[in-house]
């Protein structure tokens, strides 16, 4: 990549023979192929040109002077694994060249050789170049997938946060992930580190809220043997295990005011000391923090420290709650069902509707974590009607935010339409809380409606209200 698309790319080979007549019958037959050509001598002159541009493909001759064939293919693989070589042999060498092939070479030419043969391996060794290539690609998208592939949501907010994290993850910036309890901030953290080059080093999670004020320095930076009672042997920071990974400072809306000083040196110079220590070491490990907390608040309120706050900053991810994205529901719930269902061994069978609708009324303050326990529990015991009564206490709230819900739905509507709609559900809350409110006493409902009583009867029918 990196090669402009609109360009044709062309594959470039190195021609290696210490005889000029070959090197000069190759390029003549090669040339007209298309390919970028270049030429060397001998093996060493062949290291020079090969440093500065690894070639695709390197046809040599076995035998030289100075490095022969076989150890200019090692290493030439050495400096690019990928790169196709063939080897043009002279008769009674076949030995050396099965020789060479376990060794990596594509392909071998015995001497004497027709042009067409050339032509034809030539062209064979760089459509395998091409296709490994692809494969290459392929198989880099699809870990850039997995990371990105465990979190389940299609909402406009969702779509917006996978986009940051394609874009921020491979970059080496810190990130500050922010949203309400259970909405998916460690999930974001982990994908960011496997799309990050440092995917294949440690990803060390530090819980800022779970250690007690005395214990985080020594988690987070290690200590010397007798630093303090107890300390009989040195222990490493998170820091420094992180180094050349990512370390996920979570909760960091916890953190103290003074391990905040720490953490803010570390940032800015990327070296610390182990407590009772007085080396300092330097580490390099990428920084992603998360909070539930309102940091601009806390700093507000002196709790927070504002310089830490914008180190950590240089990127927010914010995650919406699960209530102003309430149409991911639906395919969080068949993600969570088919993962519980296998986890448990039971049957995957289709909510109904009638759950459906009551999941979508809720207003999920524990967010995803709080619909991911439900599903647990309804798959478990097999039993839809488990979420009514949870749902029963929060009734007055879901309906308000019911009514948020609309709302966004109707903005993509007709006016006509989108009143229609609302004016509908506006009559059957109405109808439905005036019948509670009269404890189904039709002549009281009728009085406090200020209706004739057959008229509220029509209502009632027309809007599918049981009396
Ligand atoms: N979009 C999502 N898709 C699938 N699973 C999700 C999603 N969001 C959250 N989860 C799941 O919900 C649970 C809570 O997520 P997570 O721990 O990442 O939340 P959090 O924002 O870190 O919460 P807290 O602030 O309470 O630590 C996890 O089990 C996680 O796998
Ligand atoms: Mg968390």
């Amino acid at each position: 990549m990196g090669k402009s698309a609109s360009r044709k790319y062309v594959p470039s080979v190195l021609l290696v023979d210490d005889e000029a007549s070959v090197l000069y019958t190759l390029e003549a037959v090669l040339k007209p192929e298309g390919y970028q050509i270049a030429k060397a001598s001998c093996a060493e002159n062949a290291y020079e040109l090969f440093k500065s541009d690894p070639f695709d493909l390197v046809i040599t001759d076995l035998t030289m002077p100075g490095d022969s064939g076989l150890v200019l293919l090692e290493n030439v693989l050495k400096i690019r694994p990928d790169s196709m070589v063939i080897l043009i042999t002279a008769y009674g060498s076949e030995s050396i060249a099965v020789d060479a092939m376990k060794k990596g070479a594509y392909d071998y030419l015995p001497k004497p050789f027709a042009n067409d043969e050339l032509k034809i391996t030539v062209r064979r060794a760089l459509e395998k170049l091409s296709l490994r290539q692809e494969n290459q690609l392929l198989k880099e998208r699809l870990n850039e997938r997995a990371g990105l592939a465990s979190i389940v949501g299609a909402s406009e907010g969702m779509q917006s946060v996978y986009d940051l994290i394609t874009r921020v993850g491979p970059a080496d910036v810190t990130v500050l992930i922010t949203g309400e309890s259970g909405t998916g901030k460690e999930l974001v953290a982990n994908a960011i580190h496997s799309l990050s080059p440092r995917k294949n080093s440690p990803f060390i999670r530090v819980n800022c809220a779970a250690l007690p004020e005395n214990l985080i320095e020594s988690e987070l930076f290690g200590y010397e043997k007798g630093a303090f009672t107890g300390a009989i042997n040195r222990k490493l920071g998170k820091f420094e295990i992180a180094h050349q990974g990512t370390i996920f400072l979570d909760e960091i809306g916890e953190m103290s005011p003074a391990t905040q000083t720490k953490v803010l040196r570390i940032l800015q110079e990327r070296e610390f000391e182990r407590l009772g220590g007085n080396h300092t070491i330097s580490v390099d490990a990428r920084v992603i923090a998360a909070t539930n907390r309102d940091l601009q608040a806390e700093i507000a309120n002196g709790k927070f420290r504002e310089d830490l706050f914008y180190r950590l900053n240089v990127i927010n991810i914010h995650l919406p709650p699960l209530r102003e994205r309430l149409s991911d529901i639906p395919l969080l719930l068949e993600a969570f069902a088919r993962k519980f269902c296998e986890k448990f061994s039971k049957k995957y069978e289709k909510f109904s509707d009638d759950f459906m609708g009551r999941l979508m009324q809720y207003s999920w303050p524990g967010n995803v974590r709080e619909l991911q326990n439900l599903i647990e529990r309804v798959i478990i015991l097999e039993d839809e009607s488990l979420f009514q009564n949870s749902s029963n206490r929060f009734n007055m709230r879901s309906k308000l935010e019911n009514e948020q819900f609309i709302e966004e739905g109707l903005l993509s509507m007709h006016y006509k339409d989108a009143k229609e709609v609302l004016l509908k559900t506006f009559e059957k809350k109405y109808f439905e809380g005036l019948l509670d409110k009269a404890a189904g006493n039709m002549s009281e409902a009728a009085r406090i409606a200020g209706m004739h009583r057959k008229n509220l009867y029509l209502k009632l029918k027309e809007l599918e209200i049981k009396e």
